[in-house]
């Protein structure tokens, strides 16, 4: 994140692709040949070491992010990812992809201090039967059914020591959240419906989290006047829980035909918003 000076940013949220959940197998094949070269290798040798490189690889492009996140976080600074766990057959092999662990590990040995996390509980999945589509008769037969994925982690991190304030600081008192939210906010389990990806292809590719979710972590983890970074925008929720809650804001993206979808989140919430949106191509 080049444009981005250390010690700049208050807050980070964001979804990024979620390895070894195949929508985002291109985009990881794409952004790292070598991943691409493992795929094709796997074809042919079907091998469970391939697998294991796969997966590595994955992390490893998503936790030079996580690096930059935390080179551009003030001390004190709060890191919040959205990820889900995969479940995948390969080669004819069903296995879990603990994506959750893996981030949690990575970023611990950046330097980050792992937080207590939320589990966003979507009500809508349905119980599975050996990773296919809903339980069938046979599902209730022991033992060989699996427990149905229907969490995702909010991951929780730390820069540093904690945010210092002046005493009755004015920012931070105007930025105060109520009982009510702070009970239900601060509480770990968050069951919220996850967005419609029904409304067309791009919104679809986007796989947005809910205004909610955004809303929440931009008003618990920063003050008004902060800014709140987001390196995977996709439909660009996140900026627009920033802006909506007197935040600045910053997001990458790398695909390009997202851009329209992110200006009309944004500008659909608040019309004078828009003009304030500054692009940067590269
Ligand atoms: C899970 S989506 C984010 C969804 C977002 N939270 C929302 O509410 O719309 C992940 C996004 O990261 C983008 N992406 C993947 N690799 C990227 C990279 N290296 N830099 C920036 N964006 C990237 C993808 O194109 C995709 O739009």
């Amino acid at each position: 994140m080049l444009e981005l000076a250390d010690d700049s940013v208050q807050l980070m949220v964001t979804s990024p692709p979620y390895p070894m959940i195949k929508m985002w197998d291109t985009i990881f094949a794409k952004a790292d040949p070598k991943i691409a070269a493992l795929w094709r290798e796997l074809e042919e040798d079907g091998k469970e070491g391939t697998v294991r490189q796969i997966y590595d690889s994955m992390h490893l492009y998503l936790g030079e992010v996580w690096r930059e996140t935390y080179r551009v976080l003030v001390d004190g600074g709060i890191a919040a990812i959205n990820i889900g766990d995969a479940t995948r057959s390969v080669n004819g092999k069903f296995k879990l992809f603990p994506n959750h662990a893996r981030i949690m590990e990575v970023c611990e040995k950046i330097g980050f201090i792992t937080l207590p996390y939320i589990l966003w509980k979507k009500p809508t999945t349905k119980p599975t039967y050996k990773g296919k589509g809903a339980f069938l008769g046979s599902g209730f037969l022991p033992p060989n059914a699996y427990v149905t994925i229907d969490c995702e982690f909010i991951l929780l991190f730390r820069k540093g020591n904690l945010r210092s304030f002046p005493p009755h600081d004015k920012t931070r008192y105007d930025s105060m959240f109520t009982k009510l939210q702070r009970d239900e906010w601060f509480s770990q389990i968050w069951a919220l419906k996850g967005t419609r990806q029904t409304v067309g292809e791009l919104e679809r590719r986007s796989a947005a989290y809910p205004y909610e979710i955004a809303k929440r972590l931009v008003k618990m983890f920063s003050v008004k006047g902060d800014t709140v970074l987001d390196p995977f925008l996709g439909s660009g929720t996140t900026v627009a829980a920033a802006k909506l809650n007197d935040r600045n804001s910053i997001g990458y993206e790398t695909d390009p035909d997202l851009l329209p979808i992110i200006i009309k989140k944004i500008s659909d919430k608040k019309a004078d918003l828009a003009p304030e949106i500054q692009i940067i191509k590269r």
